[in-house]
């Protein structure tokens, strides 16, 4: 799964990333969302944080649901906007070029389900941060926050092992993208600290990715 780092040369190219994506994750992406996407219910609201292509928003407007999907990526929304009508579902669609940065113009508690696919490893720090304390306020008392992605491994030997994949990957999409993607640290801890409980969490064999479902606290809870 440390091959995620090759997506950052995918997306200059967004007409191929979903076939390349597919190639690179043997298709167990795929099966992630489709594990993530399964708490999603009719007629919910939702927000997908770096929708790109529409991976996950397609997946929850299928289930019936409203999806406003964000991404700063100008090509990769309009790759969105044509699978959502190809799939007869732009009804339920809406697309935004904005970035998590602009959260703050969305409404407090208006969101059932805030999700995001690999967006959290492109965030800088304080992005990171910021978008998990807007989660927390624009999300209903009790609603869910579904992320995948990658992080760092905990123990040493997986953290070693993780290194000595990605180091020449990091390199390569460097060398080609002129960036690259973070894997994320402490992402579970970090979720916890923006005032979020953690529901569930699922981690690859080594410990580089994660499926992680967080719940806003009920109100009036701490
Ligand atoms: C690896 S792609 C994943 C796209 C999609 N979620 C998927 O799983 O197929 C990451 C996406 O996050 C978007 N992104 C990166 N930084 C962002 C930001 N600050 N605000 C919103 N989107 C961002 C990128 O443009 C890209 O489309």
């Amino acid at each position: 799964m440390s091959t995620y780092i090759l997506m950052k040369i995918l997306e200059t190219a967004p007409g191929r990333y979903d076939k390349g994506i597919r190639i690179l994750t043997l298709g167990r992406l795929g099966k992630a969302y489709d594990r993530l996407t399964s708490h999603i219910r009719k007629g919910q609201k939702i927000l997908d944080l770096g929708c790109g292509t529409g991976a996950l928003t397609i997946r929850a407007a299928q289930k019936a649901a409203k999806v406003k999907g964000i991404d700063i990526n100008s090509q990769m929304l309009e790759i969105a906007q044509k699978r959502a009508a190809e799939a007869n579902l732009a009804q339920n669609v809406e697309l935004c070029e904005m970035g998590v940065a602009e959260l703050g113009g969305e409404e407090s508690e208006s969101y059932d389900i805030i999700m995001s696919g690999l967006c959290f490893s492109e965030l800088t720090e304080d992005e990171l941060l910021y978008t998990l304390r807007e989660a927390k306020r624009i999300l209903k008392p009790e609603g869910l926050l579904l992320i995948a992605d990658e992080v760092r491994p905990k123990s040493i030997s997986k953290l070693i092992l993780n290194w000595l994949i990605r180091v020449p990957l990091v390199t390569i999409t460097y060398l080609i993208a002129q960036t690259t993607t973070k894997a994320v640290k402490n992402l579970p801890e970090k979720v916890e600290k923006a005032g979020l409980l953690i529901q569930s969490i699922k981690l690859s064999k080594i410990e580089d990715f994660i499926e992680l479902v967080g719940r806003r606290p009920k109100q009036g809870a701490k």
